[in-house]
């Protein structure tokens, strides 16, 4: 290696787990890369600097991911001048930088998730100073979207950031700790990146946030609210398509129904995790809603819009959960008829209220999570069928990866769906007709 190392013209690959969050997060750290005259490989093994962006939602995302950093070990035997970097939301939990640090001897820099930005001074200083670097920060950082550089991986879509962090403390989760208290970007900002976004080219944004009904309240001014934001995003020129998520049950309004119904660009599809059917299990929580009021929420979606897909998300095994309480849960599940449903192991986060209350054994858990998942399956499958002989405005996205000759892409409810045809019908929209169903897959013909 010269004395000045030389970034530009080397090779990066950004390994990325976790939520839609972290995936455009990636996209600003591979911006940050670009910009440094680097370029993108998809595998470690070719890369000059490899960045890990982390998550630590549940336990088997946090071991995957340090899976993969002990990996880098032997990579660095290979190629001395292999750089390691460690970021995202692993990173930020509490002394977990000073320990990777002290065990990991092959990582070269860990950021937190407040100082992402920092990557290219952090990187340089790294090899200046011949020095490993651990920097995180407690304070909420601030990622300057106006002029943080953004390499996107996912036309047609674009995620776009609403606001960032979290204030509600589910007692079960991290979230709150690792990305600080709940930060909107102003509507101009959104609203610029949008239009540009749409300019561009890209035919879908999806508007991101870990709840975005309570975008704008840190504001303090009744005008900058999420159904505005919809709508005023949804004013933008051009034939696209408008979905977000996470919508909160203790915030979401009528009026965000209303704002889907003002615009066929917003789309009837709402991600609202309930977590459980169980009042009780809700308050230990802390999620601050009802089962009734959740229940009311439904029905007041399919009130104003039949057609919407409901999603959500629901974990098992929570402290305290009873066999009733579990069989609320089931209940709900077969009176709502997700569309479908992401479901989860509840995994004892360090920190959080919950890690404190007496733990339900696994064995309990996981015969839990089976019923559950076999019950979600059937009704999947028999929402399905509704789909077939219909015809349905579909967004392709991408080449269905299992099935060579085919493309898939989304009906505006949120329902994957596959048809035969090539890479140039990416980022089109096209009307398919259903004819098979297989459990969640549907498969058409473009008309
Ligand atoms: N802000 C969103 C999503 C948060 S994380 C929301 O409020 O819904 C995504 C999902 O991971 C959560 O909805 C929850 O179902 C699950 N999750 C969060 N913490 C978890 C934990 N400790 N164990 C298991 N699942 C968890
Ligand atoms: Fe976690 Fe709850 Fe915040 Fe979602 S709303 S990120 S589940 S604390
Ligand atoms: Fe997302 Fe995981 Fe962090 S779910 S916010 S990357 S803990």
């Amino acid at each position: 290696m010269s004395d000045i190392y030389d970034f530009n013209g080397k090779n990066y690959c950004v390994v990325t787990y976790g939520c839609q969050m972290n995936l455009h997060e990636s996209e600003k750290i591979s911006g940050i890369l670009d910009n440094m005259g680097m370029s993108a490989v998809q595998s470690p093994e070719a890369a000059d600097v490899v960045v890990f962006n982390t998550c630590c939602i549940r336990d088997t995302a946090e071991r995957r991911a340090l899976g993969n950093i002990g990996k880098m070990k032997e990579l660095k035997k290979k190629n001395k001048n292999l750089l390691v970097v460690v970021t995202g939301c692993m990173t930020q939990q509490n002394g977990f930088a000073e320990n990777l640090k002290e065990r990991y001897q092959y990582v070269d820099v860990i950021l937190g998730t407040h100082n992402i930005s920092d990557l290219e001074n952090k990187l340089r200083e790294k090899v200046a100073r011949k020095k490993r670097i651990a920097s995180v920060l407690d304070t909420d950082g601030y990622i300057d979207d106006e002029t943080t550089p953004v390499t996107r991986t996912s036309f047609p879509n674009a995620w776009v950031n609403i606001n960032y962090g979290c204030n509600n403390f589910c007692t079960y989760c991290i979230v709150p700790y690792v990305r600080g208290r709940e930060r909107s970007r102003t509507p101009e900002s959104i609203i610029a990146e949008c239009e540009k976004l749409i300019k561009d080219g890209y035919k879908e944004i999806t508007l991101l946030g870990q709840n975005v009904n309570s975008y704008g309240n840190d504001f303090g001014d009744p005008d900058v609210n999420f159904s505005d934001l919809l709508r005023s995003v949804a004013e933008i020129e051009g034939k696209f398509r408008i979905r977000f998520m996470t919508s909160h049950p203790k915030d979401f309004t009528s009026d965000v129904v209303k704002a889907i119904k003002s615009s066929d660009k917003i789309c009837n599809n709402i991600h609202l995790p309930v977590q459980a059917g169980s009042n009780s299990v809700l308050k230990n929580m802390n999620r601050r809603y009802t089962r009734e009021h959740y229940m009311s929420l439904i029905d007041m979606i399919r009130d104003e819009i039949p057609d919407a897909g409901i999603t959500t998300d629901i974990m098992v095994g929570f402290p305290y959960e009873t066999e009733d309480d579990f069989q609320d849960t089931l209940d709900l599940v077969r009176r709502v008829r997700f569309s479908t449903a992401f479901t989860f192991i509840y995994s004892v986060r360090k920190g959080t209220k919950a890690a404190d209350m007496p733990q339900i054994p696994y064995e309990i858990k996981q015969d839990r999570i089976k019923r559950l998942i076999a019950l979600q399956n059937e009704i999947t499958e028999e929402l399905s069928k509704a789909y077939l002989g219909n015809t349905y405005e579909v967004l392709i996205e991408g080449t269905n990866e299992k099935k060579k000759g085919f493309v898939s892409g989304r009906t505006e409810s949120g329902r994957l769906v596959s048809a035969p045809g090539d890479e140039n019908l990416i980022g089109q929209f096209v009307n398919i007709r259903i004819d098979k169903c297989k459990n969640a897959q549907l498969t058409g013909e473009i008309i």
